[in-house]
């Protein structure tokens, strides 16, 4: 069986994590080449809970149009709830949930998928995209082990990185 375009992003993210120079790197080449990829991801990116504030996610790197949202208190939005929850949030219909803090009017569903290292969470890939209920099982599973690789970077990277808990 011909490996599907999920598995065939992971093992290029997966061999780039076996070089890359720091964490920020890995971070990059991977909204890139998922927003390459997955034209109905159309916005990409990381957020990062702040090492000196752990109420508070930070914008990592992203692809896509330019939020307002830089930095995100856990208590708020759907980037906040996925880290309070620790656990996958995904939103069909964004316009129906009270949690969404808009980046772009187009935008109709969401998911946010935590990273985890030594079983804390140290940060999330949030995934917008323009139509609605885009994320199914599929993707979860696809964008969860994403996360996995970025996780297993950092504890991998202990002595280097500011993410660990
Ligand atoms: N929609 C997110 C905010 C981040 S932007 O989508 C880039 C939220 O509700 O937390």
């Amino acid at each position: 069986m011909k490996p599907s375009n999920f598995e065939k992003i992971l093992a290029r993210v997966r061999q780039f994590s076996a070089t890359a120079t720091d964490v920020a790197a890995l971070q990059e080449f991977t909204v890139r080449l998922i927003a390459e990829q997955l034209p109905q991801y159309n916005w990409v990116g990381f957020y990062m809970l702040d090492p000196e504030d752990a109420g508070m996610l930070r914008l990592g790197p992203f692809h896509g149009a330019a939020t307002p949202h830089v930095l995100i208190p856990v208590s708020q939005g759907i980037c906040g709830a996925a880290v309070a929850h620790e656990q996958t949030v995904v939103v069909d219909d964004v316009t129906s949930d009270p949690r969404y803090l808009a980046c772009s009017l187009e935008t109709r569903s969401e998911i946010v998928v935590p990273i985890r290292v030594r079983g804390k969470v140290v940060g999330e890939i949030d995934i917008d995209s323009h139509s609605p209920a885009a994320f199914k099982d599929a993707d979860r599973g696809f964008l969860e082990e994403a996360a996995g690789v970025v996780g297993a970077y950092i504890e991998s990277h202990s002595v280097t990185s500011r993410y660990i808990p």
